[in-house]
């Protein structure tokens, strides 16, 4: 597991419900289909208490890493521990996780009571109890008096809370979930991220979740892994993955970027300097950087944090307060703009004829500043702003 090499990355907050002991322990976990290595040698403590979210593009292993905890899956190497405990040699159904699939799949014959009970009747609970535990799991989702429904008779994401109360009825220690709100429509996500934040910290349960979706699981984790082709890339804080990722991947894949190569000029203890050919003037930092001077590096450049101004002829560029005259700006062109209601984003051109993207929220309902395509423009940033990456 990789730490990020920014020096100046805050502590991290405490997280309430969660404790110190790390209920799931992966301990070089690698797992070989024939030719492919589907997860490479993953280390990573999960804390009890976490909402735990793995992410990743498509591919990157975090199935196969979710269905070996679950004990759908046999790792090739190394072990899995839960409780401080090897789970080799425990089948699924003596593992105390739940697994919550992809596709929801509630059984379409059976009625709500019935799909949320059935475990609690494969594994013999009397009937009485069964009933009891089933009205708390769907009281926990907000199906009350749904019971007596059919599955055809939910909306999507009703049947989400039908799977999510099935395996919540069962009382795991651990609940997996894999990509549990793909199915849904985007308002229906959003109003389901909310709910199992909530019912997360109501449970108190440990819940690993799988993702492709970066917004998400920033929106829901209490600690994000970000997977690349079976590796983890970081595991960190999603606030941390955003403001400090420790590699071009990580900053490209959690949330939208400027990346630009560049030759670290200058690094001492509280500032630094880099020069990129694709910008005109230096990127001056307000922290060190911990690599070796004359080293290729990439600044990655959040679209948020670039301020834009209107730029005429013949001005001289803008100091910002906290870097040196020249450094931290460049001019540009307006090439495209893209409204979106809440925020307007826009494609600015650089002398160097590289494009870049930033974003202005609309604070005002008639901007006193609109810009127009083609408008001469000055992108500024402050000296914190920018991420310096080594890989
Ligand atoms: N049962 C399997 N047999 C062969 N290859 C598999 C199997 N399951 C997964 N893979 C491969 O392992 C890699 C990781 O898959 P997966 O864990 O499903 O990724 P993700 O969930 O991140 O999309 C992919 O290349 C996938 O094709
Ligand atoms: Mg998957």
């Amino acid at each position: 597991m990789s730490e990020a090499v920014v020096s100046n990355a805050p502590a991290p907050k405490p997280t309430p419900h969660v404790k110190d002991n790390a209920i799931i322990r992966f301990e070089g976990v690698t797992k070989r289909f024939d030719r492919v290595m589907a997860v490479d040698n993953v280390t990573l403590d999960i804390r009890e208490g976490e909402f735990f979210a793995l992410l990743g593009p498509s591919g990157c292993g975090k199935t196969t890493l979710l269905r070996m905890l679950a004990g759908f899956e046999t790792p090739t190497e190394g072990r899995i521990l839960i409780d401080g405990k090897d789970v080799a040699d425990l089948p699924p159904n003596k593992r105390p996780v739940n697994m919550v699939f992809q596709s929801y799949a509630v059984f379409p014959h059976m009625k709500v009571a019935d799909n949320v009970g059935y475990g609690l009747k494969m594994d013999r609970v009397p009937g009485e109890e069964i009933k009891t535990r089933v009205a708390e799991a769907l009281e926990l989702v907000k199906l009350g008096g749904y019971g007596d429904r059919m599955p055809d008779q939910l909306s999507g994401g009703q049947r989400q809370r039908v799977a999510l109360a099935r395996a919540l009825v069962k009382r795991p220690r651990v609940l997996l979930l894999d990509e549990p709100l793909s199915a849904l429509d985007a308002k229906l996500r959003d109003q389901m991220r909310s709910e199992l934040t909530s019912l997360q910290e109501k449970v108190g349960i440990t819940f690993i979740m799988v993702t492709h979706d970066q917004d998400e699981a920033l929106a829901i984790a209490t600690r994000c892994a970000v997977m690349n082709r079976g590796v983890l890339a970081q595991v960190a804080t999603p606030a941390d993955l955003y403001e400090f990722p420790n590699s071009r991947f990580v900053a490209d894949f959690v949330g939208s970027v400027n990346l630009f190569e560049g030759v670290l000029e200058r690094d001492e203890q509280n500032e630094a300097q880099v020069r990129c050919p694709e910008i005109s003037s230096p990127v001056y930092l307000d922290h060190g950087v911990t690599g070796a001077r004359g080293s290729t590096v990439w600044v990655a450049l959040r679209p948020e944090k670039i301020e834009m101004h209107k730029r005429k002829n013949g001005e001289t560029a803008p100091k910002m307060e906290d870097a040196p005259a020249g450094a931290n700006v460049a001019a540009g062109i307006v090439r495209d703009i893209v409204y979106l209601g809440s925020e307007t984003n826009y494609e600015i051109e650089l002398e160097s004829g590289r494009r870049i993207k930033t974003f202005r929220s609309n604070l005002t309902r008639y901007d006193q500043e609109d810009f127009t395509w083609d408008e001469p423009v000055w992108l500024a940033w402050h000296a914190c702003s920018p991420a310096v990456l080594l890989s």
